[in-house]
């Protein structure tokens, strides 16, 4: 098949994750018999860097011209001044907006031979296959916004068709699951949650009989996600509860560097990228770790090119590299030696 991605690497360690994950693309591109045209353009602050914007327009043109995204990270320290106007992560948000990426789907399936890197005991994350769905461009994430000399202000609107097709998305994936749908709120005090509980309920419980359906607080479901990660399959949430609850999930894992996500809209085309941010401490080392960028351009062939037996493969080597003991040093075990991002994405072209 013939595929147009914008590959948009962004700030400190996307580049480096970024080529190891565009390698693994035109790899399975050449050994399937794919054409994949693969374009690069900057975001975030080497955006700004550049022409004094995080989102440019060609930037922007590429993405909406393209069959899928595959994106690095966006965050610079050099704009951590909150007095600031323009910030890298600017781009990232109006990308999903522009894009009506509404859906952000972030699996975690910690690898047995990672058990150790978990702070949780191995007993509780044997069996633990989850998978946070978060809602990606409504909530207090695009509400208004005010401040004053005295205060400030962050709108969280939800509206009933932003809750409805996000639901259906967690309706859809959970059949493809364990049938198990959690949809987590905070219904005891949030007027939106109210909303939220009311209408998934009714999308669930209409359109997918076939699953179950439970509701939680957000806050013991910070707690139960700990305490006992196996229970849950589908998680499905508001932009904010998700944004925290994904990084939650990542401990279970190991390492936030693993991680993939896939955010996606109506259609096919959707937007790539590892949950680690742009880890500016590490950047420009050549260790950061690829697992989470590899993940996401297996997510982007899936999701958005419908080659689900590459995408499968391109996992099984993934998870291959990891089980023969190829880490950087997030995941090495102390006084061994650490892959560099380069060996490890090597190591997945290697099992694929
Ligand atoms: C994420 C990130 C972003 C978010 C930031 C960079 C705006 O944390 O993708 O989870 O909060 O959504
Ligand atoms: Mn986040």
């Amino acid at each position: 098949m013939k595929a147009r991605i914008a590959v948009l690497p962004g700030d400190g360690i996307g580049p480096e994750v970024t080529a190891e994950a565009r390698r693994c693309l035109e790899a399975v591109a050449r050994r399937r018999g794919h054409q994949f045209v693969l374009e690069e353009a900057p975001v975030g602050a080497a955006a700004i860097d550049l022409c004094g914007e995080p989102l440019p327009a060609a930037t922007l043109t590429l993405a909406r011209g393209a069959d899928a995204v595959l994106f690095g990270a966006i965050g610079d320290p050099r704009f951590h001044d909150p007095s600031l106007q323009v910030r890298p992560e600017q781009a990232i948000l109006a990308l999903r907006a522009e894009l009506g990426l509404f859906a952000n789907l972030r699996p975690a399936v910690p690898h047995p031979a990672l058990r150790r890197a978990s702070p949780l005991k191995d007993e509780l994350l044997a069996g633990v296959d989850l998978l946070v769905v978060r809602e990606l461009t409504g909530g207090i994430y695009f509400g208004r916004r005010s401040r004053d000399a005295e205060s400030a202000s962050d709108e969280c609107r939800y509206t009933v068709a932003e809750i409805e097709r996000i639901a259906r998305v967690a309706g859809r994936l959970a059949r493809g699951r364990r049938r198990h749908i959690t949809s987590v709120d905070k219904a005891n005090v949030l007027e939106t949650s109210r909303l939220w509980r009311q209408v998934v309920t009714r999308v669930i419980r209409e359109e997918f009989r076939d699953c179950g359906l439970e509701h939680q607080l957000v806050d013991s479901a910070a707690m139960l996600l700990l305490a006992r990660p196996a229970y849950y399959d589908v998680l499905v949430t508001e932009n904010l509860f998700g944004d925290i609850l994904s990084d939650e999930t990542a401990a279970l894992a190991g390492s936030l560097g693993l991680l993939p996500s896939a955010s996606l809209g109506d259609g096919p085309r959707g937007l790539y990228e590892p949950i680690h941010g742009s880890a500016p401490d590490i950047a420009g080392r050549g260790i950061a770790n690829p697992y989470g960028a590899i993940g996401s351009a297996a997510l982007l062939l899936r999701h958005s090119l419908g080659l689900e037996t590459e995408a499968a493969a391109l996992e099984k080597a993934i998870h291959q590299s990891i089980g023969d003991g190829v880490l950087t040093a997030d995941l090495a075990v102390r006084g061994t030696q650490a892959a560099t991002t380069s060996q490890a994405g090597q190591a997945v072209l290697d099992r694929l």
